[in-house]
């Protein structure tokens, strides 16, 4: 049976106070009701190290939002796979659309930023999804596929097993506009046939596929309800834990 994942993406948000206040305050929710799924917080860099260890116990696991695509040396102000992995955290974020966007991260690169992550022991949420104008040209399953093909669909049936996709709409994201249930699940099911197709069927029927952009509380019962829905990668959602945790009981 594949996980189910609710996974925050704090973005740059909250200072490193703010973070731990409100990595705190998500952990003494869910000690007292434990959640039917996965838990995963992505902070930024500097939370890392303290939130990991603040969270060594709980039910909650940590991620980065990015990692250099290079394994050390003289990259000022980058922050490479190994030193995330040496946090304490298990995840890394990769291919998200911000990043895509406004930092240029070619497919090329997202398939560096891979090969380290896995070599380093984390485990990846890959983001994918198509722009308003490319949905509006029905190209979502072009894009979505070109995505997978160029950053991630080289990699070994043994090392898959370490992928979660979270298939996000950039129309969808923080506009408050959200891909209707059924939207996202045609997309989603189209994302798991390309997975069967190179992995096999069973490898797919294993992977993890999060739907991302405007989720919330109120539209996660119906989002998750669809059967290749198998969680959310929250954005604004995540920085308050009441509406995290509305989110997370969307599983219950
Ligand atoms: P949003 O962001 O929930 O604020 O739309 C989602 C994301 O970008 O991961």
């Amino acid at each position: 049976m594949r996980k189910k994942i609710v996974a925050g993406n704090w973005k740059m948000n909250k200072t490193l106070q703010e973070g731990v206040a409100l990595a705190t305050e998500l952990k003494d929710i869910l000690a007292v009701e434990k959640p039917n799924c996965e838990v995963v917080i992505g902070t930024p860099f500097i939370h890392l190290a303290t939130v990991s260890e603040l969270l060594k116990d709980s039910v909650i696991a940590v991620s980065a939002q990015n990692c250099a695509s290079k394994a050390s040396g003289a990259y000022t102000g980058e922050v490479s796979a190994a030193m995330v992995k040496s946090t304490g955290a298990e995840y890394v974020i990769l291919g998200h659309s911000e990043r895509r966007e406004y930092y240029n991260e070619t497919p090329e690169i997202l398939k560096e930023k891979v090969d380290l992550a896995l070599e380093n022991g984390l485990k990846i949420i890959f983001c994918i999804g198509e722009s308003l104008a490319q949905r509006e040209a029905n190209e979502q399953e072009a894009v979505c596929k070109a995505e997978l093909v160029g950053s991630v669909f080289h990699l070994s049936p043994e090392q898959w097993k370490n992928i979660v996709i979270a298939y996000e709409p950039i129309w969808a994201i923080g506009t408050g506009k959200t891909a209707t249930a059924d939207q996202a699940e045609e997309i989603h099911a189209y994302i798991r046939k390309c997975v069967a197709e190179v992995y096999g069927a069973e490898a797919a029927e294993d992977t993890t596929i999060l739907y991302g952009g405007s989720c919330k509380a109120s539209n996660a019962p119906e989002l998750f309800a669809k059967p290749d829905i198998d969680g959310g990668l929250i954005g604004g959602a995540s920085l308050k834990a009441p509406d995290f945790k509305g989110i997370i009981d969307a599983w219950k």
